[in-house]
């Protein structure tokens, strides 16, 4: 079974979900996949009747409660019924000033709460040409688990080079595979008990072209599409894929 993540970011409407919902009602899903649209139509949640579908958040506060406008914790996605967040994405590292102590605090957030952190790592161009690409995802999941104990939660990291996301260039599988094996070992390192509780998967212009040949990967446990995600049938194509 196969990861497959689809973030909408600041797109779709209730109308979009509701065609998607209706359609993975009737349709059987064989691999797990997870649906973080805007946090708005969290609240039209209603899929406790889809196998194997889950709602996802695209980000979570690294507060729980009080005086900070605009903010979503933890504790609401969970009373919600949302046990998945996207964090560290890079559009929020690089739009909104969000950093690796405050992504650290954010997943402990998640953590604490239940809900399966989908933490987002990733090298830009500048990092991959000039060689310090395994540097810099080192850096980012040293510094995202620092201090983070994890009994037996599912985490998510999904490899994302900023060079490929929404551009339609993607590394080559063996890229791919390099960077999830040099993230595996890291994780060995970090998490010796824990290693099969972490999934690894790949984001960056993942499309009906590319999907089968990323997935089909023993390295690859998913994929988290944007652009492709917004649409449905391309989408269902993608939660379908069978080796
Ligand atoms: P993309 O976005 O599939 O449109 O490249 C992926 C992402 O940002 O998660």
């Amino acid at each position: 079974m196969k990861y497959i993540i689809a973030n909408w970011k600041l797109n779709g409407s209730k109308s979009l979900l509701s065609e998607f919902l209706n359609q993975f009602a009737t349709h059987s899903l064989h691999n797990y996949v997870v649906l973080c649209p805007p946090h708005l139509l969290l609240s039209d949640l209603d899929n406790k009747h889809i196998d194997n579908f889950f709602m996802g958040s695209q980000n979570v506060s690294e507060y729980n409660n009080g005086a900070f406008t605009g903010e979503i914790s933890a504790e609401m996605l969970a009373e919600n019924k949302v046990f998945h967040s996207i964090v560290g994405h890079s559009e929020r590292r690089t739009l909104f000033s969000e950093t690796d102590e405050k992504i650290n605090i954010k997943i402990k957030q998640l953590l604490s709460n239940k809900i399966t952190p989908i933490l987002c790592i990733g090298e830009n161009l500048e990092q991959r040409n000039t060689n310090i690409f395994k540097k810099i995802i080192d850096v980012q999941l040293e510094e995202a688990f620092k201090n983070i104990k994890i009994d037996d939660q599912t985490i998510i990291i999904a490899y994302e080079p900023i060079w490929s996301i929404g551009t339609g260039i993607t590394p080559d599988i063996s890229q791919i595979i390099e960077v999830h094996e040099f993230i595996t070992t890291k994780i060995k390192q970090l998490y010796p008990k824990n290693v099969n509780q972490f999934k690894i998967a790949y984001g960056g212009s993942v499309n009906l072209k590319n999907y089968h040949t990323i997935l089909s990967s023993k390295a690859v446990d998913g994929v988290l599409v944007g652009g492709a995600s917004l649409d449905f049938r391309s989408f269902y194509e993608i939660c379908n894929f069978k080796n």
